[in-house]
């Protein structure tokens, strides 16, 4: 059995911030921001405008592209570290506005990495028999969790949602079989103080603001993802020449570029909207990989790696044929 994608889609929310915007609320300029980090511009949810309604617009855009009623979708795995609330899970919000009172719904946090996770537990149930066709969305507004006033982290990040439509297909078990392929997961808890919300339930009773060591996380993002993309060669007998594209998790420019030298893999391979989104964590590949499909870039049968690192840390690959 493979997980097959049947259909892509995003949603981004209207109100754009760019970095002149940024450079009136603090100390930054235009140059800084482009030269450091890539980003030119990011979406920001207007006020009352969720997670969920961001999740909901990217669902709703990959059922159509699949050409499947909402009803037809039995599991929705949601990547956020922005839920709407503490609980439910923001998939349940997202199940009740698509109408769909069967089968299961629930969220996955991994931070940045969360959309390489919900795909491989997505895949894993496919591949066990729990679910036929799963809606997989990464969403996010980390624009209710930065520090405003904190020049360093809060030009970094943005809001988005993207999801893919996976339907268990039959395949032959080989690197030609479209879908998922392989996937590997990691993470490593002893780093946790790098990159974090200094909130929560349990620790303060408020929901925080994110924090980050900036040059540990850039030395460890380009270092630390190697494995999970050799895990993925070694697995199915594929080299960086084999992928047709590379869509990394969009943090930033120089990490982006830094990986895909240290892998070997062309730049013309490369998916990058880190420009206009900037850091949307979970929902960064998702929203990538759409536009890459609606630019006509990713066609039939083309090998895509997805790559991820985020807060924990936390880090992994999805290898998979269009
Ligand atoms: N505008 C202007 N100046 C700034 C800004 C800003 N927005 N932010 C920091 N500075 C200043 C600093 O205060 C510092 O000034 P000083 O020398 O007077 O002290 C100077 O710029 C250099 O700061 P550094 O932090 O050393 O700059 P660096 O080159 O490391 O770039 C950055 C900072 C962009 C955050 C970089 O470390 C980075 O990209 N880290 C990775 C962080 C990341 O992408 N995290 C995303 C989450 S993790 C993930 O998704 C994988």
């Amino acid at each position: 059995i493979r997980s097959k994608v049947i259909g892509c889609g995003s949603f981004l929310p209207k109100k754009v911030l760019t970095n002149n915007d940024l450079a009136e609320m603090v100390d930054t300029s235009d140059e800084w921001v482009v030269q450091r980090t890539g980003i030119k511009q990011r979406h920001i949810a207007a006020e009352g405008e969720l997670t969920s309604d961001l999740a909901l617009g990217a669902a709703q855009n990959a059922l159509a592209s699949a050409g499947i009623d909402a009803s037809d979708v039995d599991t929705i795995i949601l990547a956020t570290a922005t839920p709407d609330n503490t609980f439910p899970a923001t998939a349940v919000t997202v199940q009740a506005r698509l109408g769909i009172t069967h089968g299961a719904a629930f969220d996955v946090h991994a931070v940045c990495s969360g959309f390489v996770f919900a795909m491989t537990t997505a895949d894993a149930y496919i591949k066990a028999g729990l679910s036929k066709r799963c809606l997989v969305i990464g969403a996010e507004t980390f624009s209710r969790i930065l520090d405003w006033q904190d020049r360093t982290t809060c030009v970094l990040f943005g809001d988005g949602a993207g999801a893919v439509v996976l339907e268990a297909s039959q395949g032959a078990g080989t690197t030609a079989d479209t879908g998922i392929l392989t996937s590997h997961l990691r993470s490593d808890g002893r780093h946790k103080d790098k990159l974090f919300v200094d909130g929560g339930p349990s620790s303060t009773q408020t929901v925080g603001h994110l924090r980050m060591e900036g040059r540990e996380v850039f030395k460890h993002a380009v270092g630390m993802i190697t494995d999970v993309i050799e895990d993925a060669y070694k697995a199915t007998g594929t080299s960086s020449e084999d992928l047709d594209w590379f869509i990394p998790h969009q943090a930033n420019k120089r990490i982006i570029d830094a990986s895909a030298k240290k892998l070997g893999i062309d730049p013309a391979k490369v998916v990058t909207t880190v420009q206009w989104h900037g850091n949307t964590s979970a929902a960064s590949i998702p929203l990538a990989l759409d536009i890459a499909v609606k630019d006509g870039r990713v066609k039939k049968n083309d090998l895509i790696m997805l790559e991820a690192m985020g807060g924990g840390f936390t880090w992994g690959s999805v290898l998979l044929r269009w």
